[in-house]
């Protein structure tokens, strides 16, 4: 039996991303972004992604289905993120996957976009092709994925792709990607602010300042105490306040804002309480491989201290290339061919969108 073809959709975020996989092989991943239209407002605007969805979706396919040699009929079933995301931009994959999968007679699975982010991790290395029962191969025993980028922050524990994904915690209220792009915004550093603070904090030291980790006691200074219900979460916005705060101090004293120092100390602080919190929630709940995904995963100081500690606590990390990092069609495709490959009933055409969840 040949491991399972399928084609993949993404439009939740600014993302346009078409990608084909044959079991865990992937074939393509052709990737358009609306990133650049949304600079000028210092963030994603929903309705300007929708609207970039629409005109890039059939290129965006057009040029996977090229890279791939296949033509739409060749597919086992089209994979497709159902939620979590902006709504109008799930929209425009929702109905595109639909009518495709009307058009072609082929089934339609609509998947979590968190999922799918996972999902990735099984993709080979190199394009190199794998054995197992139906060229799959399957996720290791207790894994565990943390994914950062600029809509989400989550710690997953994921028994299986296709049954027992459990969240373990998040984000109350910035995501980490949005905390970089605020605080980039507030030292006058564009967007996205993550590469930017990322090169800004190479020549900054990251004691300059002792900035907040959200959701943790201050008076165990250096531990990721936090309250109860709250234990496994974060919390970004009052790490933002402090910053504005620290750079408001120095232009009322008419002095220059030290951003190189702002800059390291702030990525200190995001990393120092993600990193701290994802490996507390992984030993509290028997991960012992953790995934690493979102654009966030690009961080230098992110990957170093993460490597660290899981190190340390006996966690083996993993983490994908940055092009699979980001929002992209071959993770919803490769959690598609596992959903396929497991025999779970494909999704009925009036599937919504679930922006929330
Ligand atoms: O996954 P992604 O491409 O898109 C979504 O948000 O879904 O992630 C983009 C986010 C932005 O907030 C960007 O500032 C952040 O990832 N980012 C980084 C770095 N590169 C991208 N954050 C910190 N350090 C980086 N090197
Ligand atoms: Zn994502």
């Amino acid at each position: 039996r040949r491991a399972p073809l399928v084609l993949g959709i993404e439009t939740s975020c600014d993302e346009t991303g078409v990608g084909i996989v044959r079991g865990t092989h992937m074939l393509a991943n052709t990737v358009s972004s609306s990133m650049e239209e949304h600079v000028r407002f210092g963030g994603v605007i929903p309705e300007i992604a929708a609207r970039a969805h629409l005109e890039a979706f059939v290129p965006t396919l057009r040029q996977a289905l090229d890279t791939a040699g296949i033509e739409l009929r060749d597919v086992d079933a089209i994979a497709v993120t159902a939620g979590p995301g902006l709504a109008g931009a799930l929209m425009v994959g929702l109905s595109a996957a639909k009518g495709l999968a009307l058009a072609a007679d082929k089934p339609l699975y609509g998947v979590n976009h968190l999922v799918a982010h996972v999902g990735v991790g099984l993709l080979d290395p190199a394009g190199e092709s794998v054995a197992g029962p139906a060229g799959l191969r399957t996720l290791p025993e207790n894994t565990g994925a943390l994914l950062v980028s600029g809509g989400h922050t989550e710690i997953l524990r994921i028994g299986s792709l296709t049954s027992d994904v459990q969240l373990l915690g998040s984000t109350i209220d910035d995501a980490a990607g949005e905390a970089f792009d605020k605080t980039a915004r507030l030292l006058g550093l564009g967007y996205p602010g993550g590469p930017a603070i990322d090169a800004a904090a190479a020549t900054g030291d990251p004691r300059a300042f002792r900035f907040p980790r959200g959701l943790t006691m201050p008076k165990f200074e250096g531990s990721v105490e936090a309250p109860g219900k709250h234990r496994h979460n974060w919390s970004f916005s009052g790490l933002k306040t402090a910053v504005a705060r620290a750079v408001e101090q120095f232009e009322v004293a008419g002095r220059p804002v030290p951003v190189a120092d702002i800059a390291a100390s702030f990525q200190e602080a995001v990393v120092d309480v993600i990193t701290a919190k994802a490996v507390r929630a992984a030993g509290e709940h028997g991960i012992t491989t953790l995934m690493l995904g979102g654009g966030v995963a690009a961080n230098k100081r992110l990957r170093e201290l993460l490597a660290e500690r899981c190190a340390a606590a006996g966690i083996e990390l993993r983490i994908p290339p940055v092009s699979l990092c980001t929002d992209n069609g071959a993770m919803v495709a490769a959690l598609g061919a596992q959903l396929v490959a497991a025999g779970v009933a494909p999704s009925s055409l009036q599937i919504p969108a679930d922006s929330s969840q």
